[in-house]
């Protein structure tokens, strides 16, 4: 048979097993119409599927689609007209007296909950929301931020390329140089938002995650506002016994460098307070002159400090939650404990 003949097939199959599915008055006949259709060795549909290897090449997809979609359609109406013809008994056994399930209450994700709570404690000392391109070019993701394209950051080792210089941003530090294009000082931003990395799905590292930005730039701006402003932040997020740590570090876009640790004072269930380990929560720094004077800042004239933090890990800390991909597997029953 030709293709077309073996289609036109087919589709009679499909009228004759559709009526012959209707015309099924109990259980018993369904289950003969479904063994003379699609029964695995005698059926005429299966048949078909199963001769479709002997088909020439280009014939074989126009008839396996035809005969795939009959299956699917005589198989759906079996299952409908099978629960029309089951025996009735779920319904007499309903129980009126049973509690009602009450409604299903959706919550913001975790993360999401630490970013927003991050951004209020920021939003409360006078900082704007800040956004940028998701999709950004390798002068704003690195060369821009002071980073030669011969770092090891900006190899395609650890970065999403799409085209060209076109890449997935590696961190949301680009949205420091978009803004600082965009408005003349005093900035004081805070800029959250999904970066990408080639990085192994793990307990510790996603290829997508949350990083908030932080930037500041003024006139006189100096680092014991940052170091004020960070430690003011912590004591709001952690509690105001909460103890900042800054460690010297390195990142081509500020300097000096720091890294920053937080320890905190925690209550046990018996009510005696302990300290934390330190925990880092961020990296930050001054803003290197070479990123101001990038963006056509007089950096003579401005200074400015900048963080980068991930909410993720944040998130983990203080919920205690010790993998990563539990955040991302959507899992109603560990979700549900965080919606309020
Ligand atoms: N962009 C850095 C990263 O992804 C984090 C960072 C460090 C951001 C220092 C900053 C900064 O703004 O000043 O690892």
């Amino acid at each position: 048979m030709s293709d077309t003949d073996l289609i036109g097939a087919l589709r009679v199959l499909e009228r004759e097993a559709l009526a012959a599915v209707s015309g099924a008055t109990d259980e018993a006949a369904l289950e003969t119409v479904r063994v003379t259709y699609l029964g695995r060795t005698e059926g005429s549909i299966s048949k078909v599927l199963r001769g479709l290897g002997a088909l020439p090449t280009g014939a074989r997809p126009a008839v396996g689609q035809e005969a795939n979609r009959v299956k699917i359609a005589v198989s759906e109406a079996l299952k409908v007209r099978g629960l029309a013809l089951a025996p009735q008994t779920r319904g007499s056994a309903e129980d009126l007296t049973l509690p009602s399930r009450g409604p299903w209450r959706g919550g913001l994700h975790p993360i999401t909950q630490a970013v927003d709570e991050i951004w209020h404690i920021f939003r409360d000392m006078g900082f704007a929301r800040a956004r940028g391109p998701e999709a950004d070019t390798e002068w704003y993701n690195f060369e821009a931020l002071n980073t030669p394209l011969d770092h090891p950051a900006a190899d395609e080792q650890d970065t999403l390329y799409l085209v060209d210089s076109v890449l997935l941003r590696s961190h949301t530090s680009p949205v420091q140089v978009r803004t600082m294009e965009a408005y003349e000082p005093p900035i004081r931003i805070i800029a959250p938002g999904w970066v990408y990395r080639r990085d192994t799905y793990d307990a510790t590292h996603t290829p997508a995650f949350m990083q908030i930005e932080g930037l500041v730039v003024d006139e006189g701006v100096s680092f014991v506002d940052f170091k004020a402003t960070l430690a003011e932040f912590a004591r709001r997020y952690w509690g105001p016994d909460t103890r900042v740590r800054f460690r010297p570090s390195f990142f081509p876009f500020t300097e000096p460098s720091a890294e920053v640790d937080v320890k905190r004072v925690i209550t046990k269930p018996d009510g005696t307070r302990v300290e934390t380990d330190w925990l880092e929560v961020m990296g930050a720094g001054m803003v290197d002159p070479a990123v101001l004077e990038n963006v056509g800042y007089d950096s003579e004239r401005y200074t400015g400090w900048a963080f980068g933090m991930g909410p993720a890990r944040i998130a983990m800390l203080k919920h205690g939650v010790d993998d990563l991909r539990t955040f991302f597997e959507n899992d109603m029953r560990f979700l549900a404990q965080f919606s309020s």
